[in-house]
């Protein structure tokens, strides 16, 4: 199993995020990019940072009818990322069109996931604002056990969750989890969240860690202190 940090690189331009990344001089993190650099700067951060020499998490979280999606996933398929993903909740038909679109003419793809419910709701929100009144650990397996029935790699899901997915879905089957605070950090608007030290007990495969590094005073020091208690186990 690959078990790494990914760090959520949520900076409005170009400038920002390159800025923090010349702060890493001895390792090359594995990044995510999400929505809000990728609509500042387009397709060309993506194929900057890859030249840099990180492996890239492409966070867009699509959702819209099959045959859009497709066509969006054979657009990223050209960007060279390691894993991107959607939202589960689109279904399996749109899942399983995700992928077709996103497999290279050579049978390559980048690894494709899917997000289940996002870390920043709750139970309560879940049952009130979307009118699912299942347990959220029920919804997450039914959602990954879906994304893996469509082909897909594997999930985001919460820490919490990742012993769950794996055991409906196997232990191949990727956990890629945000929702991760150091014990002595603020939570912010996230709600299910645990330690990198417990998501490694729990089996996360990778965690994703933003704010708790990127606004932190030393953003070097926050990104080792996760690959200590994460992928060492110190
Ligand atoms: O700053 P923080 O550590 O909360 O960042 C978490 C990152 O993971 C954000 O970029 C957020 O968009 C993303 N994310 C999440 N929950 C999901 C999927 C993605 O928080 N279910």
């Amino acid at each position: 199993m690959a078990r790494d940090v990914i760090i959520a690189c949520d900076f409005p331009s170009k400038a920002d995020v390159m800025k923090f990344l010349d702060l890493f001089t001895e390792e090359k993190p594995f990044v995510k990019i999400g929505m809000e650099l990728f609509y500042a700067e387009g397709p060309s951060i993506v194929r900057e940072i890859k030249e840099r020499g990180h492996k890239i998490f492409l966070d867009l979280k699509l959702h819209d009818i099959p045959n859009t999606v497709k066509s969006a996933m054979a657009v990223l398929r050209d960007l060279d990322v390691d894993i991107t993903n959607l939202h589960a909740s689109g279904t399996v038909a749109m899942m399983e069109a995700a992928i077709e679109g996103l497999t290279r003419p050579d049978g390559t793809r980048p690894l494709l996931i899917a997000v289940t419910q996002l870390t920043s709701t709750s139970e309560e929100r879940m049952r009130e604002d979307l009118l699912i009144n299942a347990p959220i650990e029920d919804v997450v397996a039914h959602y990954a056990r879906n994304a893996k029935k469509a082909g897909l790699d594997g999930v985001v899901c919460s820490p919490l969750e990742a012993a769950t997915v794996h055991a409906n879905c196997g232990d191949g089957f990727i956990t890629v989890t945000p929702g991760v605070r150091f014990a002595d950090g603020d939570v912010g608007d996230q709600s299910r969240v645990t330690t990198p030290a417990r998501a490694r007990e729990i089996g996360s495969d990778y965690i994703v860690v933003g704010r708790p590094i990127i606004k932190a005073a030393d953003p070097v020091a926050a990104y080792r202190r996760c690959v200590n208690e994460f992928v060492k186990g110190e």
